[in-house]
This record gives C-alpha cells, structure tokens and sequence, in this order.
C-alpha cells in the first residue's frame, strides 16, 4: 500500500440533510480513509454518528470558516433551493443560494485548494429536442434552470479543480421530504387520484447511483462535467405505473394529463434527459435500471 493510501481524505458534504446529502453521508460513513463533516442550514442533522455543523452556504462568513476550520480535500455541495416553482416567485432567494452560495463556497475551496464536487440538472436545457449530451449548449425555460447554469458558471470561472454532475429526476429513500417513488406510493395507499403528466421525458435518477458516480470521480480523480442518470427514457406517468406495479397499488387511481392542464407557475423542458455515455466510458459508472433501483428501495421500506 502506498504511503498516501493511509492518509485520510477529508471530505466535507453541504447540504448534508437533503435527499442527496444524506445518501452521501451514508456512503461515506462506510467507507474507511474518510474523515467527514456534514454542514447544512437546519440546527440538527437527519442522521448519526458523523458530525454536523448548522451553516448557511449564502452567509460568506459562515461557509468561510466552515470550510477553513475543517481544511477539507474536497467539498461535495449538496446545497440548493431546489423547488422549481417557488424559483419563479423568490428569485432573490433563488439566485442567493443557487448561485451566490457556491461563489462563497469556491472563494473559500479556491484559498485551500479543495477540490469542488457540484450538482446540476437537465433544466439548463429547453427540453425541445433531449437528451442532451455534455457539449449542448444550454438554453434555461424557467429560473431554477437559470440559477443551476449560472453555478455551473461561477465553477468555470472560479479557477478551482471542479466537477459538476448534471442530473434529473431524482429518487430514492432518505430521511427527508418524500421523492417520487414514495410519493407515489403514498398517494396510491392512501387510494388518492393523482395526476400525471405523460409529455414531460426523462431518464430518472437513483440517488445511490448519482452517490456510486460521486465516489468515481473522486477515486479516479477524473474532475469534468457529467451527464449522471439512469438508463431508461421515461415518461412520469409511466413511471409511476412502475412504481404502482413493483409495491401492488391500484394503477387506476392514476390519471394521465399533459403539463399544460397543470398551470404550474414555472415552465418545464419537456424532452428532457441526459445522455450517459461519457460517464460509462470515462467512469465506468453503471447505473441500475428502474426495476432494479425499485426493488432496492421496496426492501429499504420492507413493503
Ligand atoms: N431532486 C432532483 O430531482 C434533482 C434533479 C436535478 C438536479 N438536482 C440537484 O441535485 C442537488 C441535490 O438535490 P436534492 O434533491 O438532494 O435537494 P434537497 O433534498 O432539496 O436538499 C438540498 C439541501 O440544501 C439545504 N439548503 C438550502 N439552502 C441552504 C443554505 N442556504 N445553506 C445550506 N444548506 C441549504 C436544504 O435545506 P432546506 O430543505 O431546509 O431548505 C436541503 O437540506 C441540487 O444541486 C439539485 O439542484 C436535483
């Protein structure tokens, strides 16, 4: 074993309590050679045995010496105001932690030379004509497409080692606010109509499998932007007929409608998704598929 090996990598993870967060922070729990920190805005964490600072990425200070005192080899940025429709309303709060958040994050990374690991998301794009590969130039329908672009920008030009991994859809278990699948699943149990639109496409995320590609890029030390998805281009209502097959609920409770009828306050690309190929090639990143990743998460409830 090579000297190195034996010193261990700090990692510190922000916006540790959100659905990707803490799959992050349960990863690397289980990992030896780890030495890690969470920090998010809420005064406690959603987990143990890891510990936990209360920091709000949009206050300079506050991210300064979070990330000063804990030295860290890497900053994984978890953090974001990710509700695409209030983004329309508080765009002020949007661009605050979206955009001016991770500025205060790389102007500290870049003084320690901690490398950055950000997320992005297929919403930079105007979803008339997805998937999209890495090189397509992007063109935002709505503000929360904005500010993600704009992060993406504040890391090129923030003159540190960065990657951003762009993703959609993302699903799995966490302690948090429910996702997709368990919203569905919820609905459907408590034999509630839902409505789903069928003409919004993309190919859907299992959060363990974002966390498998976070871990490659770290471990190969390939810093780049990557489209990091699943393998199967969906629609949503045919995704929750999935959902709904794999835990045995009643597919007659949900209603297919096109996103217009939803009259949300923001607009959604529609043909969406993101094309994985250099992730495969570059990684060796290996997503589950739909059924797989359900069935995962079915023993994670015990349904
Ligand atoms: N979920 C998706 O479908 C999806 C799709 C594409 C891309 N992404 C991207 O993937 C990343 C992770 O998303 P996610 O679904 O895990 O988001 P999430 O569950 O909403 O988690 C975000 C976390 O950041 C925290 N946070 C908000 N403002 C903060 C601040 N000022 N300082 C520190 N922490 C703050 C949030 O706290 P509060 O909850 O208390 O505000 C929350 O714990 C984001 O960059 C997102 O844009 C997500």
């Amino acid at each position: 074993m090579k000297s190195r090996d034996l010193i261990k990598k700090r990692i510190l993870i922000v916006g540790a309590n959100g659905l990707l967060g803490q799959r992050i922070i349960a990863f690397y729990q289980a990992q030896e050679n780890v030495e890690l920190l969470g920090c998010s805005i809420e005064e406690k964490p959603t987990f143990e045995n890891t510990p936990y600072i209360n920091c709000d990425i949009t206050v300079r200070e506050e991210i300064k010496n979070t990330i000063f005192n804990f030295y860290p080899d890497i900053v994984i940025n978890a953090a974001a105001y990710t509700n695409v429709d209030l983004c329309e309303s508080e765009r002020a709060t949007a661009w605050k932690i979206n955009v001016k958040g991770v500025e205060n994050i790389v102007e500290a990374c870049r003084s320690l030379d901690a490398k950055i690991i950000h997320f992005s998301t297929d919403y930079i794009f105007n979803g008339n004509n997805g998937p999209y590969d890495e090189n397509v130039k992007p063109d935002p329908v709505g503000y929360y497409g904005r500010t993600k672009l704009a992060s993406e920008n504040v890391l090129k030009i923030g003159a540190v080692t960065y990657a951003v991994l762009r993703t959609n859809v993302l699903y799995g278990i966490a302690n948090s606010r429910p996702d997709y699948v368990r919203w569905v699943i919820n609905s459907l149990r408590s034999k509630q109509q839902i409505r789903i639109v069928t003409d919004q496409v993309g190919n859907p995320t299992f959060v363990e499998d974002l966390v498998t590609a976070v871990n490659k890029v770290i471990v190969s030390d390939q810093y780049d932007v990557y489209n990091i998805a699943g393998k199967e281009f969906i629609n949503r209502y045919e995704f929750a007929l999935q959902i709904a097959d794999m835990f045995n609920l009643d597919k007659k409770l949900i209603t297919p409608i096109v996103t217009e009828e939803l009259k949300q306050p923001a607009k959604r690309p529609l043909k969406g998704g993101l094309i994985i190929t250099k992730a495969i090639n570059q990684l060796g990143y290996n997503p589950h598929s739909i059924i797989e990743a359900l069935e995962i998460i079915k023993k994670q409830l015990s349904l």
